[in-house]
């Protein structure tokens, strides 16, 4: 009885994985019309066809539309768990957007599809030992792999990568970019200022110290009256690399980043930008110097604007991994080399991705397995991450991903803070996020590879008048 359950229930899955094939089949050929109608002419028709013949559309998008059989319990079931597996994992939707209006896809979808093309694990077996249409052909396959490699060399390849290192996932750090060099100077002195407190106690800096990798140190930070923060400081080095600001991304740009702690009231408390203004104008050298650069004087935008423009400053280039990537093979240890091996071949690139080794994406902690439920202490609001930003229920215990650059200098680790070694931090990326555990001697070497990225810094600003 139970065998003849089971074996009907086998059926009906696969008729509902058969149907599902042949339902993207039949409306293969009229749908590719239109993509390839509908593309820009610099688009690329050709790999956005692929994309969705394969079915990669099918379970990387939202709302995939469901069959008529999807209501019949197994492949309903069946369905639904790689399409709801496939949209948790990877959503590839501005990658078609990019592959229409021939724009940038994003650099981390490049890194994951490639990743899975090239190693052929892409799609499921499941879905193409019953779907013909769906298996990637020798020729789809290098068609997808040039167009990623022609997108990396568009828009993030770095210059003065060794050729070796031209189509990597990451790259090294630019030298620091073109600034503006009165508002950097004007940036680096608010920065410094206890005045935007509301009691005079902190400034930017007491968060993120410029000669500790750009953090406080602290499992959680330390506001005006010793208030303690919900979540772990990211350093600020390195942060204009970042797509978004914040672990959820709530922050545009580093401007928009800059008006927030101040008037934040557990984080420097001030009552209101007329309050710091007040402070500032009343100091007669420091609103002279000011005004010269700010003709409008002080205003919210002008002081975040300056202190945005020190940040761009705040890079760390030439760090051992960047001038390896740069041609020199004995900068790193042989250790270190083995290490950057197994960070690639572990897919921590694909998440870690480009010259900041993070800051591209938004990514799920606990992908493989519920960290949340393995931490204990439950669930508080901050752990539910990019949610809480845009409400979308995938966003869900999505967080931006951190750079790992100059990251031995900035434990405690996660947004939790609650990894104090570099060690327990590979090993819980290794068992949450790639469900997988490596030798000892493995992890670390990854960790001995992870401090070969940090990099060069000094302060070359006055901080006070
Ligand atoms: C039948 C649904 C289905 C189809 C079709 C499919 N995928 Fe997936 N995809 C999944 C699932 C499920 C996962 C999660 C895999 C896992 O459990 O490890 C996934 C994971 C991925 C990932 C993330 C892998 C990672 O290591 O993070 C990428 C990238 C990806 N798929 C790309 C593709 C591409 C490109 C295609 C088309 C060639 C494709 N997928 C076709 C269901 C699908
Ligand atoms: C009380 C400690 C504290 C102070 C003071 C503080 N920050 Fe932060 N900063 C944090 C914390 C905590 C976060 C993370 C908050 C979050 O993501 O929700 C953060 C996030 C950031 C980020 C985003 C980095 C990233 O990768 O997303 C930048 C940039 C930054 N702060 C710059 C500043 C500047 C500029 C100031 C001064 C105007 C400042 N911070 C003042 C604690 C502080
Ligand atoms: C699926 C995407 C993904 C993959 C794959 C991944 N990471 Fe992460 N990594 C993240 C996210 C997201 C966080 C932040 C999680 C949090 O704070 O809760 C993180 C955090 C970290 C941290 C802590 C950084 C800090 O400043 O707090 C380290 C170290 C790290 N990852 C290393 C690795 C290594 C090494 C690998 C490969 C073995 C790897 N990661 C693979 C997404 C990923």
């Amino acid at each position: 009885m139970i065998k003849k359950l089971i074996i009907g229930a086998c059926a009906i899955g696969i008729v509902g994985y058969l149907g599902t094939a042949a339902y993207i089949y039949n409306y293969d050929s009229k749908r590719s019309e239109r993509l390839i109608a509908s593309a820009t002419p610099k688009g690329d028709a050709q790999v956005r066809d692929i994309f969705y013949k394969r079915g990669c559309e099918y379970c990387h998008t939202a709302n995939a539309d469901m069959p008529f059989y999807a209501s019949f319990p197994i492949a309903k079931q069946l369905m639904a768990h790689d399409v709801k597996m496939g949209y948790i994992h990877f959503n590839m939707q501005s990658t078609m957007d990019s592959l229409v209006n021939g724009t940038a896809a994003p650099e981390s979808d490049l890194a994951k599809i490639e990743r899975v093309v090239a190693d052929q694990e892409m799609p499921p077996t499941r879905y193409t030992a019953v779907h013909w249409s769906g298996s990637v052909s020798a020729e789809d396959r290098t068609a997808i792999l040039n167009w990623a490699k022609e997108q990396r060399s568009k828009y993030y390849v770095s210059a003065g990568v060794s050729p070796a290192f031209e189509n990597e996932a990451v790259q090294p750090l630019p030298p620091q970019m073109e600034t503006d060099a009165k508002k950097v100077a004007l940036g680096a002195i608010l920065y410094h200022d206890k005045r935007l407190s509301g009691d005079n106690t902190l400034a930017c800096e007491t968060c993120h110290k410029l000669d500790a990798g750009g953090v406080d140190g602290l499992v959680t930070s330390k506001g005006i009256n010793g208030q303690l923060g919900p979540i772990n400081a990211p350093t600020v080095f390195n942060s204009i690399y970042n797509i978004e600001q914040f672990w959820d991304g709530r922050a545009h740009n580093l401007q928009e980043q800059a008006g927030g702690p101040p008037l934040n009231p557990i984080e420097m408390g001030s009552k209101s930008w007329d309050q710091i203004i007040g402070k500032l104008a009343s100091d007669p050298e420091l609103t002279a110097v000011f005004s010269e650069v700010y003709p409008q004087g002080f205003t919210s935008e002008s002081i975040t604007d300056a202190i945005a423009e020190f940040e761009k400053t705040l890079v760390t280039p030439n760090s051992p991994f960047d001038r390896y990537l740069k041609g020199d093979a004995s900068a790193l240890t042989a250790q270190q080399k083995h290490g950057f091996q197994l960070f690639k071949e572990n897919k921590c690139d694909t998440c870690h991705v480009g010259k900041n080794l993070g800051g591209q994406s938004f990514e799920m902690m606990g992908l493989k397995e519920d960290y949340f439920a393995a931490r204990g202490n439950g669930v508080a609001e901050v752990d539910l991450g990019r949610f809480n930003f845009t409400k979308f229920e995938r966003d869900r215990y999505r967080f931006k991903v951190p750079t790992l650059r100059n990251v031995d200098l900035t434990a405690p680790y996660l947004h939790d803070g609650s990894l104090d070694t570099l060690k327990d931090a590979v090993n819980m990326m290794l068992k949450f996020q790639l469900e997988t555990t490596l030798p000892e001697k493995d992890v670390d070497d990854i960790v001995e590879f992870l401090k070969s990225t940090t990099g060069e810094y000094k302060l070359e600003q006055a901080t006070k008048l």
